[in-house]
């Protein structure tokens, strides 16, 4: 038995990176996903690639009408909403002398106001259908503690790991689990470019930070997206029907909380 047969998912960013991988391993287990994300080319491309019980969706979490269209159009092709895994997410990395209200406002939108209107729609829809649901946060390492370059995304995760806490004891009244996920450092499109803006601000030859960063994760190397699926298909599943408002790490041991 498929442990999420029959489950309506829908996953924010899923075009690329962590959150393919996601739509990838709920589809192995038996769910149907929206492949949901601003990048709408890349989301239909996707949702080809994943085949036919993936979607794409468009959709841009920093705006309201735009999630609540997002949700509609799980209902309508799906019938209903199960499984919700918040993904989508924006890095940017400067100085603390040299941030600008702009970044601030962009990684604020996207990676904390919307994981947080993208449950509470979720939520709403979960509730109406009476019958529980499964919200997964992408929180971060990055959220466990600061970095000097990193200040606005480390705050902007450590938002969505209380935000998973509030949320979490909340909802769960209505049968709704909200947990979060910290990975540490998934290779990747997302960390070429964190690379890069290392390379920058650092100094370094492209490719060096990520070799730095390799060789400090205990287990020995960067993780992929796909060590990452069996903790999101677990937080899915009925097996973690008592596990609520946590956030784990996944990160081959980087972190201890
Ligand atoms: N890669 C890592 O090392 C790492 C580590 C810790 C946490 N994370 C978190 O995991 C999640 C996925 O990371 P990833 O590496 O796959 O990132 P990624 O940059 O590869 O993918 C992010 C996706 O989000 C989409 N997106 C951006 N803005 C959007 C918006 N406004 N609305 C909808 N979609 C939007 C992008 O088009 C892209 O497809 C993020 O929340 C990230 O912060 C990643």
């Amino acid at each position: 038995m498929k442990r999420l047969e029959g489950k309506s998912a829908l996953v924010t960013g899923a075009a690329r990176g962590i959150g393919k991988a996601f739509a990838q391993a709920y589809i192995n287990e038996g769910a149907t996903v929206a492949i949901a994300d601003i990048d709408l080319d890349r989301a239909q491309a996707t949702a080809i690639e994943l085949g036919g019980c993936a979607y794409a969706v468009k959709m841009d979490v920093t705006d309201q009408v735009s999630i609540d269209q997002a949700i509609e159009a799980v209902v309508a092709r799906a019938g209903k909403l199960d499984i919700l895994i918040n993904n989508a997410a924006l890095f940017d990395l400067a100085p603390i002398v040299d941030i600008t209200r702009q970044s601030y406002e962009r990684l604020f939108s996207i990676n904390v106001a919307g994981t947080l209107f993208t449950l509470q729609a979720a939520a709403r829809q979960m509730i109406r259908q009476g019958h529980g649901g499964r919200i997964i946060n992408m929180a971060s390492q990055a959220g466990r503690r600061g970095e000097p370059l990193v200040a606005i995304y480390c705050a902007t995760k450590a938002a969505v790991i209380s935000l998973t806490q509030s949320a979490g004891l909340g909802l769960i009244k209505h049968r709704i689990n909200v947990n979060a996920i910290a990975p540490g450092v998934v290779d990747g499109e997302h960390w070429d470019g964190v690379d890069a803006l290392f390379a920058r601000h650092e100094n370094l030859p492209l490719g060096e930070k990520k070799r730095q960063v390799a060789e400090q994760v205990p287990y020995g190397r960067m993780g992929t997206a796909e060590d990452l699926t069996g903790m999101a298909i677990f937080l899915a599943s009925a097996e973690s029907e008592y596990v609520v408002a946590q956030t784990y790490n996944v990160d081959g041991g980087n972190w201890m909380s």
